[in-house]
Protein backbone atom coordinates (compact mmCIF):
# COMPACT_ATOMS: atom_id res chain seq x y z
CA UNK A 1 0.00 0.00 0.00
CA UNK A 2 1.53 3.29 -0.72
CA UNK A 3 1.25 5.25 2.01
CA UNK A 4 1.49 9.70 2.46
CA UNK A 5 2.78 11.16 5.07
CA UNK A 6 0.85 12.87 7.69
CA UNK A 7 -2.49 11.22 6.39
CA UNK A 8 -4.66 9.16 8.43
CA UNK A 9 -5.23 5.95 6.86
CA UNK A 10 -6.79 2.42 6.87
CA UNK A 11 -4.24 -0.26 9.09
CA UNK A 12 -2.05 -1.68 6.78
CA UNK A 13 -2.99 -4.94 5.26
CA UNK A 14 0.67 -6.70 5.73
CA UNK A 15 1.13 -5.33 9.09
CA UNK A 16 -2.11 -6.49 9.94
CA UNK A 17 -1.10 -10.36 8.97
CA UNK A 18 1.66 -9.67 11.07
CA UNK A 19 0.14 -8.90 13.75
CA UNK A 20 -2.35 -11.52 13.21
CA UNK A 21 0.15 -14.15 13.12
CA UNK A 22 2.36 -12.82 16.26
CA UNK A 23 -0.73 -12.80 18.38
CA UNK A 24 -1.60 -16.13 17.85
CA UNK A 25 1.52 -16.89 18.44
CA UNK A 26 1.56 -15.61 21.51
CA UNK A 27 -1.69 -17.22 22.86
CA UNK A 28 -0.30 -20.78 21.86
CA UNK A 29 3.45 -19.69 23.60
CA UNK A 30 1.53 -18.45 26.46
CA UNK A 31 -0.84 -21.18 27.26
CA UNK A 32 2.27 -23.44 27.73
CA UNK A 33 4.07 -20.87 30.49
CA UNK A 34 3.13 -20.92 33.90
CA UNK A 35 5.54 -18.71 35.58
CA UNK A 36 3.35 -14.96 34.17
CA UNK A 37 7.26 -13.42 33.17
CA UNK A 38 7.90 -15.77 30.91
CA UNK A 39 4.39 -15.09 28.99
CA UNK A 40 4.67 -12.76 25.88
CA UNK A 41 1.85 -10.77 27.13
CA UNK A 42 0.87 -9.16 23.97
CA UNK A 43 -1.59 -6.33 23.79
CA UNK A 44 -5.20 -7.93 22.49
CA UNK A 45 -6.51 -6.93 19.13
CA UNK A 46 -9.39 -4.48 20.36
CA UNK A 47 -6.23 -2.46 22.59
CA UNK A 48 -4.26 -2.55 20.31
CA UNK A 49 -6.63 -1.02 17.27
CA UNK A 50 -7.65 1.90 19.96
CA UNK A 51 -3.90 2.16 20.03
CA UNK A 52 -3.85 2.71 16.95
CA UNK A 53 -6.46 5.22 16.60
CA UNK A 54 -5.51 7.16 19.17
CA UNK A 55 -2.10 7.56 17.64
CA UNK A 56 -3.76 9.09 14.80
CA UNK A 57 -5.95 11.14 16.31
CA UNK A 58 -3.71 13.20 18.53
CA UNK A 59 -1.19 12.84 15.33
CA UNK A 60 1.68 11.43 17.32
CA UNK A 61 4.92 11.70 15.75
CA UNK A 62 6.88 10.86 18.79
CA UNK A 63 6.10 7.77 20.45
CA UNK A 64 7.54 6.27 23.24
CA UNK A 65 6.59 2.64 24.57
CA UNK A 66 7.80 0.85 27.85
CA UNK A 67 7.62 -2.92 26.85
CA UNK A 68 8.26 -4.38 23.72
CA UNK A 69 7.88 -8.01 24.25
CA UNK A 70 7.40 -9.61 20.63
CA UNK A 71 6.43 -6.37 19.29
CA UNK A 72 2.74 -6.31 18.69
CA UNK A 73 1.90 -2.73 20.45
CA UNK A 74 4.89 -1.66 18.79
CA UNK A 75 3.55 -2.63 14.95
CA UNK A 76 0.13 -1.20 15.67
CA UNK A 77 1.99 2.04 16.94
CA UNK A 78 4.62 2.11 14.22
CA UNK A 79 1.72 1.66 11.81
CA UNK A 80 0.36 4.79 13.25
CA UNK A 81 3.63 7.04 13.36
CA UNK A 82 4.24 5.49 9.50
CA UNK A 83 1.26 7.61 8.19
CA UNK A 84 2.16 10.86 10.77
CA UNK A 85 5.50 10.71 9.79
CA UNK A 86 6.72 10.35 13.36
CA UNK A 87 8.44 6.73 14.76
CA UNK A 88 8.26 4.49 17.82
CA UNK A 89 10.98 4.34 20.39
CA UNK A 90 10.51 1.15 22.33
CA UNK A 91 12.38 -0.05 25.21
CA UNK A 92 12.56 -3.62 27.00
CA UNK A 93 14.80 -5.55 28.73
CA UNK A 94 14.91 -9.02 27.48
CA UNK A 95 17.27 -8.85 24.72
CA UNK A 96 15.61 -12.22 23.41
CA UNK A 97 12.36 -10.47 23.14
CA UNK A 98 13.71 -7.32 21.45
CA UNK A 99 15.32 -9.59 18.86
CA UNK A 100 12.34 -11.37 18.64
CA UNK A 101 10.26 -7.93 17.67
CA UNK A 102 13.03 -6.83 15.44
CA UNK A 103 12.54 -9.69 13.22
CA UNK A 104 8.57 -8.74 13.57
CA UNK A 105 9.01 -5.81 12.55
CA UNK A 106 10.99 -5.92 9.23
CA UNK A 107 8.72 -8.53 8.68
CA UNK A 108 5.90 -5.80 8.54
CA UNK A 109 8.06 -3.30 6.63
CA UNK A 110 8.06 -0.56 9.58
CA UNK A 111 11.67 -0.81 10.58
CA UNK A 112 12.32 2.64 9.38
CA UNK A 113 9.97 3.69 11.80
CA UNK A 114 10.85 1.60 14.95
CA UNK A 115 14.06 2.11 17.74
CA UNK A 116 14.42 -0.46 19.75
CA UNK A 117 16.66 0.50 22.75
CA UNK A 118 17.48 -2.10 25.42
CA UNK A 119 17.23 -1.09 28.63
CA UNK A 120 15.32 -0.03 31.91
CA UNK A 121 11.94 2.34 30.61
CA UNK A 122 12.36 4.35 33.80
CA UNK A 123 15.89 5.07 33.29
CA UNK A 124 15.40 5.67 29.16
CA UNK A 125 12.21 8.25 30.20
CA UNK A 126 14.37 10.11 32.69
CA UNK A 127 17.15 10.78 29.41
CA UNK A 128 14.32 12.53 27.11
CA UNK A 129 13.43 16.00 27.18
CA UNK A 130 10.52 18.22 28.33
CA UNK A 131 7.73 17.79 26.07
CA UNK A 132 8.93 15.11 23.84
CA UNK A 133 6.44 12.85 23.67
CA UNK A 134 2.89 12.90 21.97
CA UNK A 135 2.05 9.33 23.04
CA UNK A 136 3.40 7.05 26.20
CA UNK A 137 2.25 3.76 25.85
CA UNK A 138 3.39 1.89 29.08
CA UNK A 139 2.92 -1.88 28.87
CA UNK A 140 5.68 -3.56 31.59
CA UNK A 141 5.96 -4.38 35.26
CA UNK A 142 3.11 -1.79 36.60
CA UNK A 143 4.40 -1.51 40.45
CA UNK A 144 7.58 0.76 39.05
CA UNK A 145 5.27 3.20 37.21
CA UNK A 146 5.26 5.49 40.25
CA UNK A 147 9.00 5.27 41.06
CA UNK A 148 9.93 6.74 37.29
CA UNK A 149 7.65 10.32 38.73
CA UNK A 150 7.59 13.13 36.99
CA UNK A 151 9.06 11.78 33.69
CA UNK A 152 6.22 10.09 32.50
CA UNK A 153 4.16 13.75 32.57
CA UNK A 154 7.42 15.60 32.24
CA UNK A 155 8.29 14.01 28.60
CA UNK A 156 4.74 14.96 27.30
CA UNK A 157 3.80 17.65 25.59
CA UNK A 158 0.45 19.69 25.57
CA UNK A 159 -1.94 17.81 23.97
CA UNK A 160 0.03 14.76 24.36
CA UNK A 161 -1.58 11.63 25.69
CA UNK A 162 -0.13 8.32 28.46
CA UNK A 163 -1.78 5.51 28.14
CA UNK A 164 -1.38 2.58 30.16
CA UNK A 165 -2.32 -0.93 29.85
CA UNK A 166 -4.00 -3.58 32.12
CA UNK A 167 -5.97 -0.78 34.07
CA UNK A 168 -9.25 -3.03 34.79
CA UNK A 169 -7.43 -6.21 34.64
CA UNK A 170 -5.01 -5.10 37.28
CA UNK A 171 -6.96 -1.92 39.08
CA UNK A 172 -4.99 -2.42 42.56
CA UNK A 173 -1.53 -1.97 40.15
CA UNK A 174 -2.77 0.64 38.13
CA UNK A 175 -3.92 2.72 41.27
CA UNK A 176 -1.23 4.24 42.17
CA UNK A 177 -0.61 5.50 39.00
CA UNK A 178 -4.02 6.76 38.00
CA UNK A 179 -3.99 8.88 41.13
CA UNK A 180 -0.37 10.45 40.27
CA UNK A 181 -1.72 10.93 36.81
CA UNK A 182 -5.32 12.55 38.26
CA UNK A 183 -3.01 15.11 40.71
CA UNK A 184 -1.25 16.17 37.69
CA UNK A 185 -3.14 15.92 33.97
CA UNK A 186 -6.29 17.43 32.81
CA UNK A 187 -8.54 14.26 31.82
CA UNK A 188 -7.95 10.47 32.85
CA UNK A 189 -10.05 8.12 32.08
CA UNK A 190 -10.37 4.27 31.32
CA UNK A 191 -11.21 2.58 27.95
CA UNK A 192 -12.76 -0.99 28.29
CA UNK A 193 -10.76 -2.20 25.25
CA UNK A 194 -8.52 -5.09 25.90
CA UNK A 195 -7.83 -5.41 29.83
CA UNK A 196 -8.43 -2.18 30.20
CA UNK A 197 -6.66 1.11 28.77
CA UNK A 198 -5.56 4.27 31.08
CA UNK A 199 -5.51 7.13 29.32
CA UNK A 200 -4.52 10.70 30.20
CA UNK A 201 -4.09 13.49 28.63
CA UNK A 202 -1.68 16.45 29.40
CA UNK A 203 -3.44 19.88 28.71
C1 LIG B 1 3.28 -7.16 28.87
S1 LIG B 1 4.81 -7.35 28.06
C2 LIG B 1 4.71 -6.14 26.77
C3 LIG B 1 3.80 -6.56 25.64
C4 LIG B 1 3.93 -5.70 24.40
N1 LIG B 1 3.60 -4.33 24.67
C5 LIG B 1 3.07 -6.23 23.27
O1 LIG B 1 1.96 -5.75 23.06
O2 LIG B 1 3.53 -7.15 22.58
C6 LIG B 1 5.91 -6.59 29.21
C7 LIG B 1 7.35 -6.41 28.74
O3 LIG B 1 7.94 -5.41 29.58
C8 LIG B 1 9.32 -5.70 29.71
N2 LIG B 1 9.81 -4.96 30.89
C9 LIG B 1 9.63 -5.26 32.20
N3 LIG B 1 10.18 -4.29 32.98
C10 LIG B 1 10.72 -3.36 32.14
C11 LIG B 1 11.39 -2.14 32.32
N4 LIG B 1 11.66 -1.66 33.55
N5 LIG B 1 11.79 -1.45 31.23
C12 LIG B 1 11.54 -1.92 29.98
N6 LIG B 1 10.88 -3.08 29.75
C13 LIG B 1 10.48 -3.79 30.81
C14 LIG B 1 9.35 -7.21 29.82
O4 LIG B 1 10.63 -7.71 29.48
C15 LIG B 1 8.24 -7.63 28.83
O5 LIG B 1 8.78 -7.95 27.57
Amino acid sequence: MTRTRGTITRMDDVVQRVIDRVTEAAARHDATQENRLDRWRVLEPDAGRFLWFLAQTVGARNIVEIGTSRGVSTLWLADAARASGGRVISYDTDPDAQRDAARTIEEAGLQAFVELRLGDGGEGLATLGDGAVDLLFLDSERPEYPSWWPHPVRVLRSGGVLVADNALSHPDEIAPLHDLLLSDLTAVTTIPVGKGELVALRG
